[in-house]
């Protein structure tokens, strides 16, 4: 990488890793942490998983080992970011307690031997997760080179974030009883009438599970919410103990990329930034899970992952917390960043030479504070033995290892980032969305990531945030799939469009909070600002396409979705051509609002465009592979191909990156 010499300012990107000592001989520990100062790691991140080591039996605590981990990293100069080992209840818990393991929703309980085998909604379960936490954060909370927490780690990683025990149905049926009063107002709420669903009790709502068949999305959608909730709550109780307990420490947790069994943001409440594990070449079963590009992609991107899918999950993350006040940017860490193969995926393949260097920079680029490396050593016991890390089983290095030695970090200045563009997101519409998807070929990731990945590849640095959020100083908002609209989410997004150029995909406000919708039809309250009511919605096959035409007879196929507008004072801009949908408008613009019911990929990169360039954001038009992003002065290009790549005079080779001040590339 060419780069810009050290900021005397500003702190830079930190680097870290991901340790388990108690995995190691106690002999090789002082050892690692002086070759870990050596490489230029910062910090440790530790005892994600060692409960069984830190509380052996009921109430007996052995803390020496992790004493001497801690002491011995920060005897080599290393910061300690500690954990609480919640995701790995000890056996002896589940022999006293077998009641807090979750329940799928086969009605199967799920065993030990694993991780994460407990229940959000276990009271029980509840109170020793509190009694660890304290136990621990009492412990190491004021130790020097303790810097930070991370609690547990990856809620509802093996689909356990809902869970359908008895606990969790005793729980749900008090949320709905606080939220709704009356049985009659949650008939009347999730339209119960239909199909004679009513309720006289609330010992009679079962859990959305095991149905004949279609479950009420009213139903679904408020099991998520109180899902969802629980979730929430157990992160509290943790954040609580460890600001007491540790105090001026920062709290984060580690999520995933692309996961959606909670709201993210409600869960997130509280703490000081969001993380979350990013494993690129991992990540792209989401190519094939969520349809977010053709399978050919996957292929073609084997060995670094694809750039807008890692990206797309940086920027979410660093959206997910709201600055505190004196901080001027969100921030975000990778708590967990592969380094090496992973162990889980179909097929595991080498990354390319230079990807590690590649995906730092990279998530230095879209803001992050530090990057921790998953993991030291590779695991010669246990589930993870295939899996890498930046030493191999032997102890010798491994590929990543060479590549955090070659990286610079004190060339990446922790700038703040600064995107003119806001795509709005918004798990409820996410829920309500995939309840439903209506069509086989697309869903609300896929329709997130076609308006994402049509800005990436036009060069501009976007913001993922809430819908609700503060949306004054973005030039453009686009809202790919906000399909839950209440009228307050109206108000905020017509005050928006008094300051910004904004931009709707299909199925905007399409449902309402409750989970049906509007007695008006799509658009219910944002009818005045779309100036147009949905006309008709048609969903189509793979193989199946739907033409569209603009001014000029300029042509796009749409797939998986078209939907159609009557005018009530906005003009169209693109109409349907053939099928049955011919001649009615395909996309509309009413002043400062475009509204697109077509889904085609080169259809949304147009219309993206020309919004944008009438905002007077600038716009590039970059190959496929190369992407371009902007932190505070500087400018990150970077080649995710195996082919060296020609852009604008300049010549990057295979996989590497160049950063530029960032006149260069106005
Ligand atoms: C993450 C998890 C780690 C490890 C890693 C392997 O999801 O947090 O503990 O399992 O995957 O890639």
């Amino acid at each position: 990488m060419s780069s810009l010499p050290p900021s005397d300012s500003l702190p830079f990107l930190s680097l870290g890793v991901c340790d388990y000592p108690e995995h190691v001989p106690q002999p090789l520990w002082a050892g690692y942490a002086r070759d870990q100062k050596a490489l230029g790691l910062e910090f440790v991140r530790l005892a994600e998983f060692a409960w069984s080591r830190m509380e052996p039996r009921p109430g007996e605590y052995d803390w020496a080992w992790l004493d001497e981990a801690v002491e011995t990293s920060a005897a080599a100069g290393l910061k300690v970011v500690l954990c609480t080992p919640t995701a790995a209840p000890p056996a002896w818990l589940v022999e006293a307690h077998p009641e807090i393991l979750p329940v799928g929703r086969d009605g199967q309980v799920k065993s030990f031997g694993s991780r994460r085998h407990y229940d959000f909604s276990s009271a029980v379960y509840r109170e020793h997760s509190r009694r660890i936490t304290r136990a621990v954060a009492e412990r190491y909370g004021r130790h020097p080179a303790v810097v930070g927490w991370q609690t547990d780690n990856e809620f509802g990683w093996g689909d356990t974030a809902q869970s359908f025990s008895p606990a969790v149905h005793a729980a749900f049926h008090a949320w709905l009883e606080r939220r709704y009063g009356t049985v009659d107002a949650l008939n009347a709420a999730w339209g119960n009438v239909f199909w004679s669903m009513d309720y006289s009790g609330w010992a009679q709502v079962p859990l959305p599970h095991h149905a004949v068949s279609e479950i009420n999305p009213a139903h679904a959608l408020d099991f998520l919410r109180f899902s969802s909730g629980e979730v929430a709550a157990f992160q509290a109780e943790q954040v609580a103990l460890l600001r007491e307990h540790s105090p001026g420490r920062f709290v984060t947790h580690n999520y995933m990329g692309f996961f959606s069994a909670y709201d993210h943001y409600e869960v997130s409440r509280g703490l000081d930034f969001a993380s979350w594990d990013s494993y690129p070449t991992g990540t792209l079963q989401a190519i094939h899970e969520w349809k977010l590009l053709a399978p050919h992609f996957a292929l073609d991107y084997a060995r670094t992952g694809h750039p807008d899918v890692t990206a797309f999950n940086h920027d979410l993350y660093r959206g997910m917390v709201t600055p505190g006040a004196g901080q001027a940017t969100p921030s975000f860490w990778v708590m967990e960043q592969q380094c090496g193969q992973v162990n889980w995926a179909s097929a595991n393949p080498l990354p390319a030479p230079g990807a590690v260097a590649l995906w730092t920079e990279q998530a230095w680029a879209h803001g992050a504070d530090a990057v921790s490396y998953f993991r030291w050593r590779a695991a010669t016991v246990g589930q993870e033995v295939l899996h890498s890390g930046l030493l191999r089983h032997s102890g010798r290095p491994d590929q990543g290892h060479r590549e955090v030695a070659a990286l610079r970090p004190q060339a990446l200045p922790l700038a703040p980032t600064r995107a003119r563009v806001a795509l709005l997101h918004d798990y409820e519409s996410l829920w309500l969305y995939n309840l439903q998807p209506h069509s086989e070929g697309l869903n609300y990731w896929a329709q997130t990531f076609t308006y994402y990945r049509a800005l990436r590849a036009l060069g501009v640095d976007v913001d993922i945030l809430h819908p609700d959020r503060d949306l004054s100083g973005y030039a453009v908002v686009v809202a790919p799939a906000l399909t839950l609209m209440t009228p307050e989410r109206a108000a905020h997004l017509t005050a928006s469009a008094g300051h910004s150029r904004l931009v709707f995909g299909p199925r905007t406000a399409f449902r309402t909070a409750a989970g049906g919708t509007p007695e008006t039809g799509q658009f219910g309250d944002l009818a005045g600002l779309i100036g147009a009511e949905l006309s008709r919605y048609d969903s189509l096959y793979a193989g199946m396409t739907q033409d569209v035409e603009g001014e000029g007879g300029a042509r796009h196929s749409a797939h998986a979705w078209a939907e159609s507008y009557d005018l009530a004072g906005a003009e169209a801009l693109w109409h349907y051509r053939g099928g049955p949908l011919d001649g009615e408008a395909a996309v509309v613009r009413h002043g400062a609002v475009t509204t697109v019911g077509a889904h085609s990929e080169s259809l949304v990169r147009g219309v993206l465009r020309g919004a944008l360039r009438e905002a007077g954001v600038e716009t590039a038009e970059l190959p496929e592979g190369v992407r371009l992003t902007r932190r505070g002065p500087h400018t990150l290009l970077q080649n995710w191909t195996g082919e060296s790549v020609h852009w604008q005079g300049r010549t990057l080779a295979p996989y590497s990156s160049a950063l530029l001040p960032q006149e260069v590339m106005a």
